[in-house]
């Protein structure tokens, strides 16, 4: 069936941390940062941005454009949750002023959960051909400060709508699946701050990837080389390049740049999105690429824990005329550099635990913001 991503629009805060701060804070040479890692940037929200801000935002340009009543269904991907009860698609709902016979709901597997989504939309519209899915990967990625993590930090999200005859890329049947009992990233329910096991992460996400290329191929999955390029999730850009030579040494091929270098444009500079990382690596491929028509398009989705997923698309004919690269760009190009005080600042955000008032101060110029949080309960505003 021809089922998959409609529209991909993505967005950040206007704030970010050039890692040549941390550098020499650390008393490292910063191309341990910019090269050994991959990262030169990461992308900070200030106090009036919080995952469902980040989401809204995201979507917004999506709703202006396409209208809002085909949608039934919005998934909300994220590992940041603001709630452990209430589902953050429903401040999007009301914010997106979308129709009340639609269903909200928060999907949590790490970084892996948009994927889930995905899946789980197509299959939904398989059976409500009519009908679109909001589907949002909304993430504030944050470590110990001063821990060797604190450099893959990083926000953003990334919202898509899923339909039948979709305008940008066509998901395959086929679909390869990891899971295995680990644990190499976590964030109990007390913490702000993940936990990680560094090293062995990033040995589970090549394990996780042979497993799910395997599954891929005895779904009778697409050959290596009918791939015009490789999106990986990226924790780090330096992740992507691994997880792409272990690939090629799989299937005894030679690694070529061109196959994966588009889709880490973005996440060099904004760092890692967790659950919208992957995405948006998907959105930076495109923008950068305008000759990918009918090309097959390779999508590794891993979230620690851990679950891997090797999914394929075709992008569309035409697909460069339904992107958001100019507003992409443009977000990119009003940001903000941090000092590090004030990102420290800001990492240290407020969260009155007792129901007191707060109101936040104004950092955030874009649609929405996140304005005041009183009684335990957060209050948003449109600016
Ligand atoms: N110039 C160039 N490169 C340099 C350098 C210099 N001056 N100095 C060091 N390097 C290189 C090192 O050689 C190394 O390269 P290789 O990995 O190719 O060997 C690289 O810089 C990193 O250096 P270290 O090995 O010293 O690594 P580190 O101790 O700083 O830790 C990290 C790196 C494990 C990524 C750590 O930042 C971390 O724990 N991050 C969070 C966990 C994570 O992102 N895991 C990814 C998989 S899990 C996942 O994908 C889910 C998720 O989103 C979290």
């Amino acid at each position: 069936m021809n089922i998959g991503i409609d529209q991909i629009s993505f967005y950040i805060p206007k704030y970010y941390l050039d890692l040549a701060i941390l550098a020499e804070r650390n008393h490292v040479d910063v191309n341990k940062y910019y090269k050994g890692i991959g990262q030169e940037k990461m992308s900070i929200p200030p106090h009036d941005e919080d995952i469902v801000t980040l989401a809204a935002n995201a979507a917004y340009p999506i709703i202006q454009k396409n209208g809002a009543s085909d949608i039934d269904t919005i998934l909300f991907a994220t590992e940041s949750s603001i709630d452990q009860s209430k589902a953050a698609a429903i401040y999007i709902h009301h914010l997106l002023n979308l129709p009340q016979n639609c269903r909200c709901v928060e999907l949590k597997q790490a970084c892996y959960s948009a994927t889930a989504a995905l899946q789980l939309a197509c299959a939904y519209i398989a059976l409500h051909p009519q009908k679109k899915v909001l589907l949002i990967a909304s993430d504030i990625s944050r470590y110990d400060l001063d821990s060797v993590a604190e450099v893959t930090q990083g926000c953003g999200a990334v919202a898509m709508l899923i339909s039948h005859h979709p305008r940008i890329m066509k998901i395959d049947n086929m679909t390869g699946k990891y899971t295995e009992d680990v644990m190499d990233f976590w964030r109990p329910n007390y913490r702000k701050t993940a936990l990680v096991d560094g090293k062995f992460s990033t040995q589970m996400y090549l394990k996780a990837l042979e497993g799910a290329w395997s599954d891929y191929q005895a779904q009778e999955g697409r050959a290596y080389d009918e791939f015009a390029h490789f999106c990986y999730h990226l924790p780090f850009s330096k992740m992507g390049i691994k997880a792409h030579q272990y690939l090629t040494r799989l299937n005894k091929q030679t690694m070529q740049a061109e196959h994966i270098d588009a889709a880490m444009i973005y996440n060099r500079i904004i760092g890692n999105s967790y659950s919208a990382a992957l995405y948006l690596g998907l959105a930076s491929l495109l923008d950068h690429r305008n000759d990918l028509e009918e090309q097959a398009v390779a999508m590794f989705s891993y979230g620690s824990g851990c679950v891997g997923e090797f999914f394929s698309g075709i992008i569309q004919t035409n697909y460069q005329q339904y992107l958001y690269t100019t507003e992409h760009q443009r977000l990119l190009a009003k940001r903000q550099a941090l000092d590090y005080e004030t990102y420290l600042e800001f990492w240290h955000y407020p969260e009155p635990t007792d129901g007191q008032t707060i109101t936040i101060d104004q950092h955030n110029h874009s649609t929405f913001r996140l304005a005041s949080i009183s009684n335990h309960q957060r209050h948003y505003a449109r600016t």
